[in-house]
């Protein structure tokens, strides 16, 4: 998509961090914007300082994982814009951490729910609009380096990434066998530095977990300072809107983990038990 000016979006998880960044850029190319989040009062701050701006903003409180209220939250934003182009399923959360088997049910289903229906939420209510009206349009759906490799200790989180990777894939067959005139990106980034460590603050439900667990106290920890030491959300941003000109798929922000990637898909060919990341050996011994 060359022409971005005019044009229309959609972000999910567009209060905080990637999504917010996201909103600013495409704010900045003169496209309007659909902000939908379940943070009420960080979404009003996002929305206020994007208006402060010039921008045209629809800002709409709502759960991602909820299928009803997604339903609403479309029908408002295509009655807003007639056509959403460009659509950022990008809300997520990073889910328990810790060993998978002291997780409960509770730390899967709100992981699942978030990270995985809420994209599929954003596709379902959004597509076959995009694709009736002929418009040329794009889907960035973000979902993780964690989609491509396999670290400890965030088994619902990863499982929902490889998941977001994997049906981006099939959409991306499905609309070019279908003539539309739609192209797909899914975002793969290292750590980024945003809210995402504090996830529980959106949690509907407090749940133990593995919490308590020395290993997932760890893995908290370790997990905060990573993500305070990624790039900035902006860089992130940036990427984005190059791969909606460039109309590329894969959107990696990290290329010193590529290396990772490649290893897991060399172990998968040869057949062999997944080894521990470097990282995680260091982490964890
Ligand atoms: N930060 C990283 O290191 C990193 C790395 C790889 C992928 N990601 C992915 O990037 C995306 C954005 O996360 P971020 O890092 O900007 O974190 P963030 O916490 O700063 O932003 C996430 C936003 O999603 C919203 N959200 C959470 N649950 C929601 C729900 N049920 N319905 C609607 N909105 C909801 C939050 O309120 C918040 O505004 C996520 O999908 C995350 O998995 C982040």
């Amino acid at each position: 998509m060359e022409q971005l000016s005019g044009r229309a979006a959609w972000i999910t998880g567009a209060a905080s961090g990637i999504g917010l960044a996201l909103a600013h850029r495409l704010a900045d190319e003169g496209v309007r914007l659909a902000l939908v989040d379940v943070e009420e009062a960080a979404l009003q701050q996002a929305e206020a300082a994007l208006r402060a701006k010039g921008a045209t903003v629809l800002a709409i409180r709502a759960d991602v994982s909820n299928a009803e209220a997604m339903k609403a939250a479309a029908a408002r934003a295509l009655e807003a814009f007639g056509v959403v182009h460009i659509v950022c399923n990008n809300a997520g959360v990073g889910g328990g951490g810790g060993p998978m088997w002291l997780m409960s049910e509770t730390d899967w289903k709100w992981t699942i729910d978030v990270n995985l229906h809420g994209v599929v939420h954003g596709i379902r209510l959004l597509l076959p609009a995009l694709i009736a009206s002929g418009e040329e349009g794009h889907v960035v759906n973000t979902a993780s380096i964690a989609g491509v490799t396999s670290p400890p200790f965030m088994a619902p989180y990863v499982a929902t990434k490889h998941a977001v990777v994997a049906l981006s894939e099939c959409l991306a067959k499905e609309l070019e066998l279908a003539h539309a005139k739609v192209a797909v990106s899914v975002l793969c980034p290292g750590f980024v530095r945003t809210n995402i460590a504090t996830s529980e603050r959106n949690r509907p439900e407090a749940a133990p977990g593995a919490g308590d667990n020395p290993l997932a106290a760890k893995f908290g920890g370790a997990l905060r300072q990573l993500v305070d030491s990624g790039i900035a959300a902006e860089k992130v941003a940036e990427e984005i809107v190059r791969a909606l000109r460039e109309k590329r798929f894969y959107i990696f922000t990290h290329p010193e983990m590529k290396p990772g990637v490649e290893h897991r898909m060399k172990q998968i060919l040869d057949e062999q038990t997944p080894g521990i990341d470097p990282l995680f050996r260091a982490l964890f011994g």
